[in-house]
């Protein structure tokens, strides 16, 4: 029986999951891996960890769908975005770590940059604001600080890649440099009105054009694997997608108005625009939902830096749970946060505060403050963020929503599906399939080789598992958001 396989390579985990062609998983593996904290605000991922840890699990999952690895008919991609790799072109071998998307290393670049008035012209032609979360910057850094780096990349030695560059780059033996759309416009180099790399930003972040990856669409044939990858002969790599774009498509968001929230290590709004981007005048990002068929569509998108991420602090730096799955029993223990705010500013502020010198923050505790407020207070933060990119985007295009679609894992916390509906005052449409991730990314590469006809044939088989009502009185959630607000102002430009 023919299935597709999506490869999920996401900030803290590996994942390989197989669908079926009724777009139902068939079996699951999944599998951390380290995070490198070496200074403050420093986040590193070993790139060669990601590889191995991802075709681990894809190896795994193929055999535990007890299916042959030529029942998989197509391998799609999708990916923690941004996260950056240099490797050399000769040996395959990255030459740094990888620098990860949450890394505020490169902050004071960006505050030159800004300085020297470069801000408008970066988002006039990426869509995104000058700041330290985009790949750009992190190139510049590791070809300035990893010794021979700079005159290796002159010399058209060394490739750049996001995380599914460097995944098809492993797949197809090094037969591959290519990257989606997608994910280059999240380069901070890529201009997303021509679709293409643009020399000015090059010559502006000191990049030679020889490090990067040709450009593709989300959908469409790269390469096959090689090497007796999964045990088989040649499987086509059919469709890549940045994780929060691929989510999208996975919600089938193809509607201008349609939005979705992606509950991941950090939360991600996407709105999508339609075919034209749509620059925003409240410090959203404007991105490149999509490429198939010809056609490039847009999303408006809100970025929360710390969503899930600060359950695993509860679990990792706090331990006051063992496993994160025993958040929501802890955080449900007690009736309200008690008065106890978290500010997840761990990394910065992403949208729309924007301040990489925030940092976070937890106000209100009492001798009575127990841990389960702090669970409550961390759950909470997530919705609360959430709210604050809902307001940034009613600011920037009409208050047209009618509902807001949710995905990802804390998605399945009844909890703060419920307290976001409240803080949002729009119900909540969970799917019955919320690892939406990976489905977006399994569309988009059975669409590349025919397993679906077209999007029509997805829409039937969407199921709805749950609808959240807002139900708190606005007025209680006024009050709320007016202290986290008070709470968010006094985290701010904390460091340095
Ligand atoms: O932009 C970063 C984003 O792609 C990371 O997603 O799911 O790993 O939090 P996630």
């Amino acid at each position: 029986m023919p299935h597709i396989l999506a490869l999920d390579q996401g900030t803290t985990s590996c994942r390989a999951i197989v669908f079926n062609h009724a777009g139902e998983i068939q079996a699951v593996a999944q599998q951390e891996f380290e995070q490198h904290f070496p200074k403050p605000g420093w986040v590193e991922h070993d790139a060669h960890e990601i590889w191995s840890t991802q075709i681990g699990v894809a190896t795994e999952v193929v055999a535990r769908a007890s299916l042959r690895p030529s029942d998989i008919v197509a391998i799609g991609i999708t990916n923690q975005r941004e996260t950056t790799v240099l490797w050399d072109r000769e040996t395959g071998h990255p030459i740094h770590h990888a620098i990860v998307w949450q890394d505020r290393r490169t902050a004071p670049l960006c505050d030159q940059l800004q300085a020297a008035g470069n801000a408008d012209l970066i988002q006039e032609r990426t869509g995104l604001l000058l700041d330290a979360y985009f790949s750009a910057t992190k190139i510049a850094w590791l070809l300035d600080n990893v010794p021979g780096a700079r005159a290796k990349a002159e010399a058209g030695k060394l490739a750049f890649g996001t995380i599914d560059t460097w995944l098809v780059w492993n797949l197809t033996g090094g037969a591959q440099h290519i990257t989606d759309i997608t994910n280059a416009s999240r380069t901070m180099l890529l201009n997303i009105h021509t679709g293409e790399w643009d020399e000015e930003l090059l010559k502006l972040f000191n990049i030679p054009r020889s490090l990067l990856p040709e450009v593709r669409s989300s959908s469409e044939i790269y390469g096959e694997t090689t090497g007796g990858l999964l045990n088989a002969r040649g499987i086509p790599i059919a469709g890549i997608a940045g994780d929060q774009q691929a989510a999208l498509f996975g919600q089938l968001c193809l509607e201008p108005g349609q939005t979705k929230t992606t509950y991941g290590t950090g939360c991600f709004m996407l709105k999508s625009t339609g075919t034209k981007p749509l620059i925003s005048k409240n410090r959203l990002l404007s991105t490149i939902a999509c490429r198939r068929n010809n056609q490039t569509t847009y999303a408006l998108e809100g970025s929360v830096f710390i969503g899930g991420a600060v359950v695993q602090w509860l679990r990792d730096g706090l331990e006051i749970i063992r496993k994160s799955s025993e958040v929501s029993q802890l955080a449900a223990s007690v009736p309200d946060n008690g008065g106890v705010f978290l500010v997840p500013a761990f990394a910065g502020l992403g949208a729309p505060h924007w301040d990489p010198a925030a940092r976070g923050l937890m106000i209100g505790l009492t001798r009575g403050t127990t841990k389960a407020h702090i669970a409550r207070a961390a759950v909470e933060s997530i919705a609360f963020q959430v709210a604050d990119l809902l307001s940034a985007m009613q600011a920037d295009s009409e208050n047209d929503l009618t509902e807001m679609r949710v995905d990802g894992g804390a998605s399945k916390d009844d909890l703060l599906m419920q307290f976001q509906a409240d803080l949002l005052g729009v119900p909540l449409v969970r799917p019955k399939e919320i690892e939406t991730t990976a489905l977006g990314a399994a569309y988009l590469a059975g669409l590349a080789v025919g397993f679906w006809q077209g999007t029509d044939e997805l829409v039937h088989l969407q199921q709805i598992d749950r609808r959240y009502e807002p139900k708190m009185p606005r007025s209680k959630v006024d009050a709320l958001r007016g202290e986290w607000q008070r709470a968010v102002e006094r985290c701010k430009l904390w460091e340095g």
